[in-house]
């Protein structure tokens, strides 16, 4: 028994170094599917050609799949298991091998592979799901070309999608029907796909700049098509972009997106028929806030632009897994800039990755870009995949300028169409192109960490010269003790009273250790420095409070300014929570003059005066007490509450009235009208709480009411569950909306948040099940840093428990939330035992799956 128990929780480690071409290549397959929730037939016929002089079998991978039959040419084969794998000695150099396999979609809650969802059956395959289907070399860099028939009952699955074209269809006159499609674009299997379904379409036409016309359909059931214009409008917006952006055209004639209730992640790029969480493609004003339309825009965006950065250009293996991510969120991210506020989408983005990306690269899961080991793939699908992934193109885009960095990508499309291609290539193109040496930049694949860069200024008022000393480390991360430096794009520009006084430049920082003058500098400087975010980095300055207000208000760069004014509120609440005197006023003003500056947009304004979050100012403590941090981040807000509590009614009046419309000046009224009524709740204004449930009950869109909600939810009024019970009632049965229902408790910064969560856990409407429900009370809840860091330990308990349970259902959503628990070292010896213990519980648990066993225990290291 013991010795089950250590090899069940000792599973294979995958090492990038180990990485050997396949030894079997398959040119074809054709799949035919008996589709049924109970019991699905699948069987697959193989092209198989050996790759290379050796004489080993062929073998297919499997996961959970029994052999019905296998034959070889025709005839019944030589074949045997091992383990999950399918083993079939081969005598020639090409082969025809057929299998067939009975699957269950119905009971798959793992939702990888094919499963049910929402009464339809759909699949997901990335990374390692295909081998839940049929057995096969499950592998990107085996590239085939697939043509699926799909059987199905027509009442209950009258739509039949799959990859590429639809070559066929027809009734089989006993109920059934069946459809044939095509996709000629050889692909890895991960981008396999097939939709069955009770669905209807909205359809649109897009015509490609060499004139081919596309057929859009964005597939969901009946009752929900009212809500798919957003993405659809998306969508054209997306194919038009990436021709004028990128050069890259759409290659076949229809492209199809299925929305689905039960999805593990966002949204599945499979080649012409993407996948969608529901969650980013349903809108409308009532029920979608405007941060769910700017997230529809940027998934769908995402997702079709892997056409190009995935699906023709793939990876070859899965350490390469962000060539694909990195650099299509880097897509995304532009294309998203361009549609509204480029320096709101900058602010955005820097505080995902502040929020998500640094943590990581501070902790026990820190990997690098191109990790060099794994056990469960799955789990490398993180934010320094996709968002540090995203940063690391960005500063090669701005080492090379525009006009270069679409030179190299074209010259990496054209070059690996069709293959799949690794991170060293894509450098590759970028070195080539662009004629620059990016040998030592490789560092930000090879090294994780998050780089800090010392920035002193001394002025010699005599010489008029300014000398600025940059030092920069990288700390040390599992594995990695000792790190070499890095090129670090630094944008930097000195100003003085009267306006800038140099010219931006860009500086590239490659030395531990580097000085740079500016002459003619008659008065004492300040620092303007990392400008636009140009290096995903932590940068320390010595610039006093009065520095940073004075950028907050002239800086020309407006993601400068922003920072500017997250500096001073950061060094205030951490002298704060560090027991210091606390002085408002240097905040107050500079906030005072961000909210009355007519010249700025409301969207950048609302990003400006929001104080940074509990846990980013956890970040910056050698030890982490959240309490002292919500105490102080309280007394600030209500500090800034009172003092402008005129700025904040004015700003509120302003748009009070609005009417709904998507645009960027509608968001931006939506913005700051809900940031003034949390700053005058704050304030403890007597009527804030009648506001608040006045915009709740008047509201015309989302954006306010969950926004009056959240207001409420943290407060103390007698309006309080009025609107917690307006709410639930006024959409119950919406299952994405009931799930902000859960988000915004789980949110709360009350002080009995850790008990109504475990209370909302028992509620009716509450399912680990589906993965946006269970991420919406669980995953909302583990990262409100207060709630979930009770002195008691009942949030580490509640975490634990929810995961054991989750984990039996859904091991890759359940893994996802292991990260908060592995923050321990963080945090103080009580703490920190709690949250190891509840750590060793789970990986004490019977089962458990190898995506929990790698978060686990590596969140105890
Ligand atoms: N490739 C997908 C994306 O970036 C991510 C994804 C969707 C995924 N579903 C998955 C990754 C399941 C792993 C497992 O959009
Ligand atoms: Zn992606």
């Amino acid at each position: 028994m013991a010795d089950i128990q250590t090899a069940t929780q000792a599973p294979t480690v995958t090492r990038r170094e180990d990485y050997r071409e396949p030894d079997w290549l398959v040119s074809e397959i054709d799949l035919d599917f008996e589709l049924d929730p109970a019991s699905t037939r699948v069987k697959a016929t193989l092209r198989v050609a050996r790759n290379g002089e050796h004489d080993r079998p062929l073998r297919l991978d499997g996961d959970g799949l029994a052999a019905l039959s296998v034959s070889v040419d025709g005839a019944a084969a030589d074949w045997s298991m091992d383990g999950s794998d399918l083993v079939i000695p081969l005598a020639g150099a090409a082969h025809s091998i057929e299998t067939e396999v009975a699957i269950a979609p119905e009971r798959n809650t793992q939702l990888q592979g094919l499963y049910a969802s929402g009464g339809m059956l759909c699949t997901q395959c990335e990374a390692e799901g295909f081998r839940r289907i049929t057995f096969f070399p499950d592998r990107p860099d085996v590239l085939t070309r697939y043509k699926v028939r799909m059987t199905a009952d027509k009442a209950r699955f009258p739509v039949l999608l799959a990859n590429g074209d639809p070559v066929g269809q027809g009734d089989l006159g006993d109920g059934r029907h069946w459809a044939e499609w095509h996709d000629p674009f050889p692909k890895p299997s991960y981008l396999f796909a097939l939709v069955a379904g009770d669905l209807v379409a909205n359809r649109g036409t897009f015509t490609t700049m060499g004139g081919r016309e596309v057929q859009l359909g964005i597939w969901v059931r009946a009752p929900d098509l009212a809500k798919t214009d957003h993405a659809l409008a998306a969508l054209k917006l997306s194919m038009a972009w990436d021709e004028k952006v990128y050069g890259r055209e759409y290659d076949l004639d229809v492209f199809n997106i299925v929305a689905v209730d039960d999805f593990n992640f966002g949204a599945m790029e499979n080649k012409g028929l993407n996948v969608f969480n529901s969650r980013y493609i349903l809108a409308d004003p009532d029920t979608a806030t405007d941060f769910d339309y700017d997230a529809i825009a940027a998934v769908v965006a995402h997702e079709y632009f892997h056409n190009w950065s995935g699906n023709r250009v793939t990876c070859r293996d899965w350490f390469q897994l962000s060539l694909k991510e990195g650099f299509t969120v880097f897509r995304d991210q532009s294309f998203s800039g361009d549609q509204g506020s480029k320096a709101v989408k900058r602010i955005e983005d820097v505080r995902a990755l502040r929020a998500s990306q640094f943590p990581e690269d501070a902790g026990p899961l820190a990997h690098p870009v191109r990790p060099d080991a794994y056990i469960e793939i799955s789990n490398f699908y993180t934010a320094t995949i996709y968002n540090k992934g995203a940063e690391v193109i960005r500063m090669m885009a701005t080492i090379l300028g525009p006009e270069k960095f679409r030179a190299a990508t074209d010259l990496y499309f054209d070059r690996f169409d069709g293959t799949a291609a690794t991170c060293e290539d894509f450098v590759r193109c970028m070195e080539e192109a662009g004629g620059v040496d990016l040998t030592q930049f490789r560092r930000w694949y090879s090294q994780a960490g998050t780089p800090r860069v010392t920035a002193n200024l001394k002025h010699d008022a005599g010489a008029q010269r300014a000398t600025l000393t940059l030092k920069q480390k990288v700390p040390p991360t599992p594995g990695q003790s000792d790190k070499a430096p890095m090129v670090l794009p630094l944008k930097l520009r000195l100003f003085g009273e009267a306006g800038a006084v140099t010219d931006e430049q860009l500086v590239l920082l490659s030395e531990p250790v580097a000085e740079l003058q500016f002459e003619g500098v008659a008065a004492r400087p300040v620092l303007s420095i990392n400008r636009g975010f140009s290096s995903p980095i932590i940068v320390e300055t010595d610039r006093t409070a009065a520095d940073l207000a004075f950028l907050s208000a002239h800086d020309d760069d407006p993601f400068a300014r922003y920072e500017a004014m997250q500096q001073l509120m950061l060094d205030t609440l951490v002298k704060a929570v560090n027991g210091g005197a606390a002085d408002h006023g240097p905040v107050i003003e500079a906030v005072r003059n961000t909210l009355t500056d007519a010249a700025l947009d409301r969207s950048f304004i609302a990003e400006a005066v929001l104080l940074p979050s509990d846990s980013f100012i956890g970040d910056q403590m050698a030890v982490v007490d959240p309490e002292a941090i919500f105490t102080a981040r309280e007394a600030l807000r209500h500090a800034l509450g009172k003092s402008l509590e005129a700025e904040w009614r004015a700003a509120y009046a302003a748009v009070r009235a609005n009417r709904f419309e998507y645009s960027p000046a509608g968001k931006g009224a939506r913005r700051i009208k809900n940031v003034a009524l949390g700053y005058l709740a704050a304030s403890g204004a007597a009527d804030a709480a009648d506001m608040a449930f006045a915009q709740f009950e008047d509201a015309d869109n989302m954006t306010d009411r969950q926004g009056a909600l959240g207001t409420l939810v943290n407060g103390n009024s007698e309006k309080r569950s009025a609107a917690i019970q307006g709410f639930y009632q006024r959409y119950a049965d919406n299952a994405l909306v009931l799930d902000k229902w859960f988000q915004t408790q789980a949110l709360s910064t009350r002080e009995d948040t850790a008990e109504s969560v475990e209370a909302l856990a028992g509620h009716r409407d509450f399912t680990l099940a589906n993965p946006n429900r269970a991420r919406s009370l669980v995953g909302a809840f583990s990262v409100n840093q207060r709630a979930f860091h009770h002195p008691s330990g009942r949030g580490y308990r509640f975490l634990a428990d929810q995961l054991i349970a989750l984990d039996k259902l859904n091991p890759q959503t359940a893994a996802k939330l292991v990260p908060p628990l592995g923050r321990w070292k963080r945090f103080d010896a009580e703490r920190a035992a709690k949250m190891r213990a509840e750590l060793e519980r789970i990986v004490a648990t019977p089962g458990l799956s190898k995506d929990m066993f790698e978060q686990a225990t590596k969140s105890l290291d």
